[in-house]
């Protein structure tokens, strides 16, 4: 598989995770950005979440003022965050189920479960000019679900993958292979984040028709040893193997 066109989105939402733990101003998400830009990253994702636990409001509007690479907005389709994300303006959007208690994002949006509500608001960001993408699990229902309410753009969930016990990987990794072929039929983009990490990454580049790769907290994990240029680095040459 050709692979030189692979993107990659860096998460620095723990960036702010470690800013918040002290509630302080360090370290700088605009500088972790910077780093990331420097090292070749493609693009920055952040998640405003509703509980604003890491990233907040004016880090979205910072990053979207500072960066240079294209800003990529994770968040839940709530009134409230549809119109900050309409008002910041980021590049793209991507629509992710959200609950208060979870550690992280888990499981996909349920599309076809809510198809009126999501079409309503894709169409928002397409006419705002936002490219508008969906967090999902890699099951036909919600990638046929995805065309239907006029999705350009998916993410493929790989948390399940990521984290299945051996016996049950090359299952989900044929889940995920299927489903970027579907989307990909659909005329669907398909991107892929979750999990991903310097052990798993191969197997993920098994994925046919992956654009773009959004990946954060082993990038920030591994910088805490290497620099936050160096992790993104490594990532991109491992991305370049597949
Ligand atoms: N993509 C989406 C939609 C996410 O919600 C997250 C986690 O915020 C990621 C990618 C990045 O996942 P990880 O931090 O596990 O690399």
């Amino acid at each position: 598989m050709n692979r030189i066109n692979l993107k990659l989105g860096v998460n620095i939402d723990h960036v702010a995770t470690l800013r918040q733990a002290r509630g302080v101003d360090y370290p700088s998400v605009i500088d972790a950005a910077g780093c990331c830009e420097a090292a070749g990253a493609h693009s920055i994702t952040v998640h405003l979440r509703e509980d604003r636990r890491h990233i907040q409001d004016q880090d979205v509007y910072d990053l979207r003022s500072k960066i240079s690479t294209r800003l990529n907005l994770e968040m839940a389709n709530t009134p409230e965050i549809v119109k900050i994300a309409v008002d910041v303006h980021p590049d793209e959007v991507c629509l992710v189920p959200e609950k208060r208690q979870e550690l992280t994002t888990e499981g996909g949006l349920d599309v076809a479960g809510q198809k009126s509500a999501i079409a309503t608001t894709v169409k928002v960001f397409i006419e705002n000019g936002i490219v508008p993408s969906l967090f999902i699990d890699p099951e036909p229902d919600q990638i046929r679900a995805s065309a239907e309410v006029g999705a350009p753009c998916i993410e493929l969930h790989t948390g399940t993958f990521c984290d299945a016990p051996r016996e049950n990987a090359a299952i989900e990794l044929e889940r995920l292979i299927n489903g970027a072929k579907l989307a990909h039929d659909l005329g669907i983009q398909v991107n892929a984040g979750h999990g991903i990490n310097l052990q798993n990454l191969d197997a993920i580049l098994d994925i046919p028709f992956l654009d773009t790769l959004n990946i954060g907290h082993s990038i920030v994990a591994r910088a805490v040893f290497v620099s936050m240029e160096n992790a993104v680095r490594e990532m991109l040459v491992a991305m370049e193997r597949g």
